[in-house]
């Protein structure tokens, strides 16, 4: 037992915090099964309705539904009226029922907990020191990043970030050839290669369940101009071969992320680009105190990023704060680029920089 007495005001705030993170955690497994269940969608627009109604919209059982309605009427998910009417409202929609057209959409992140067994390897990484790779981490975690990362990339990527990148919608537009490096799940990937025919990309990822994904909407658009390698970053061709790169939040989950740079560096032409998007940090772990979410960064870290990145001997360990503006920029600088823009498309988790030969 800590030594002092005890101060009773700070020993209740002090426990209800710790309480509302085990209650965030009961509110997460109901978005998530609301989510799989389409319930929100099902709220979208109905206005003020009782378990009775979304039982008779939805074919499920009105028992489990008034049980799960009172408990996001509890989280304040939905709005509660009198007689036990829910309703959800015009913003929560925008946020947990619209994935295709909401940019504030985050349903999609609430894909379950982290499962037992992957628990006990992050317990044994904190005695060996070697983590997971996204390939350890199975098909989930390649589908969870995919819905929780794809909002942004498919609504902003192509109509207002290429567009603001020099030369390089012109280019793709003529018929360029680009990859698409830690491409995951192929968001960015697919949308680049559904709106540019005339070019040809290639998608990279270690992770065979990632490529795997990409595959099946390769298969399902009929793309013909994409090409997959499972692969890292590492075997990029060795000589000039892309108009343009992207890297969207992988190099700080790399395990040689300044191999991984230099190949990059290699594979680019001298007149290409490299569009780096990775998360919104500072170097100064004071600063980033004041990012409201930075707790859950940290929990992204240890089970996913920063386990990645350690996830073979001597690895980098650069973790989801670790390629921050200061840290890229070097990064970039000594594999041989001399121009670097960093660009702010207020994306409220990343920050997006535009280097070049
Ligand atoms: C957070 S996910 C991002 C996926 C995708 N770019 C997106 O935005 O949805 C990170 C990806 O980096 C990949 N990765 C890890 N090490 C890599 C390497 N050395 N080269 C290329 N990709 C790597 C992982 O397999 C994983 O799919």
């Amino acid at each position: 037992m800590g030594s002092g007495s005890i101060d009773k005001d700070k020993l209740r705030s002090y426990a209800t915090a710790v309480w509302g993170y085990k209650q965030g955690e009961m509110v997460s497994l109901l978005i998530q099964i609301g989510d799989r269940l389409g319930l929100y969608k099902a709220l979208d627009g109905a206005g003020q309705v009782t378990a009775k109604d979304l039982a008779d919209k939805t074919g499920l059982k009105e028992r489990w539904l008034l049980e799960w309605l009172r408990g996001q009427a509890a989280a304040r998910l939905l709005d509660y009226h009198d007689g036990d009417l829910f309703e959800l409202s015009t913003e929560g929609a925008l946020v947990l029922a619209d994935e295709e057209n909401s940019l504030a959409f985050a349903a999609g992140a609430f894909s379950g907990g982290t499962p037992p067994d992957t628990v006990d390897k992050l317990v044994d990484a904190f005695r060996t020191g070697i983590g997971l790779s996204y390939e350890d981490l199975g098909p989930n975690a390649a589908h969870r990043t995919e819905r929780m990362l794809g909002p942004w990339t498919k609504q902003e990527f192509v109509p207002k970030i290429i567009p603001a990148l020099d030369g390089v919608q012109a280019k793709l537009e003529k018929g360029a050839v680009a990859a698409d490096v830690g491409c995951g799940g192929g968001i960015a990937l697919m949308a680049m290669a559904s709106a540019f025919p005339n070019s040809e990309f290639h998608g990279y990822d270690p992770s065979r369940h990632a490529i795997d994904r990409c595959q099946d909407k390769i298969d399902a658009q009929g793309l013909k101009n994409v090409e997959l390698h499972v692969a890292g970053g590492e075997a990029l061709p060795r000589n000039p071969t892309y108009d343009f790169v992207i890297t969207f939040d992988c190099i700080h989950d790399m395990t040689r992320p300044g191999e991984v740079i230099s190949a990059i560096r290699r594979s680019l032409k001298d007149e290409g680009t490299w569009l780096i998007k990775d998360i919104r940090s500072h170097p100064d772990f004071k600063e980033n105190l004041r990012n409201p979410f930075l707790a859950m960064f940290y929990g992204f870290s240890v089970s996913a990023c920063m386990s990645s990145a350690l996830s073979e001997p001597g690895g980098a360990g650069l973790g989801t704060l670790g390629f921050n503006p200061a840290v890229a920029r070097k990064m970039v600088s000594d594999a041989g680029f001399t121009r670097f823009l960093e660009h702010d498309f207020e994306d409220p988790s990343n920050l997006y920089y535009e280097a070049r030969p």
